[in-house]
């Protein structure tokens, strides 16, 4: 059987700040220019959930899009959508929220719920930068 990737976009609007604790200001402005600013910057994300596998010869689909963009909605975009990434989600408590990191994250929340299917996850902060996790490969 051949084996398709089927992707849906997700938005969500959400603040946060890059920082390291362990470091002064100097350090954390050095190496994460304004993004460091205590008080943080929004981002209008825009996230891409691929789920992978075989057609179902039945209904001629890999996966239920409904489906996945409910399960999405409820175990991640809910969970995001307008928070403050450092300080209001409890699944980000002491990650630096990079695209890279949030990346990771959101492949962990939803590999639980589209267990076998979920192939990759790709977050991009801005039209020009986005970051992919596809789990351990
Ligand atoms: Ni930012």
């Amino acid at each position: 059987m051949p084996t398709v990737e089927l992707t849906k976009r997700f938005r969500f609007e959400a603040s946060h700040v890059l920082r390291n604790p362990e470091w002064n200001d100097e350090k954390n402005y050095e190496v994460f220019g304004k993004c460091a600013r205590p008080n943080g910057h929004g981002h209008n994300y825009e996230l891409f959930v691929t789920v992978r596998g075989e057609v179902n010869p039945d209904d001629g689909m890999l996966f239920e899009l409904k489906q996945l963009k409910d399960l999405v909605n409820t175990h991640l975009i809910d969970k995001v959508d307008h928070f403050h990434l450092n300080h209001d989600v409890e699944f980000l408590d002491g990650i630096i929220p990079t695209a890279e990191n949030l990346a990771i994250a959101f492949y962990h929340q939803l590999e639980h719920v589209l267990p076998d299917v979920l192939y990759e996850v790709r977050l991009l902060e801005t039209e020009n930068n986005w970051a992919v996790y596809r789990g351990k490969e």
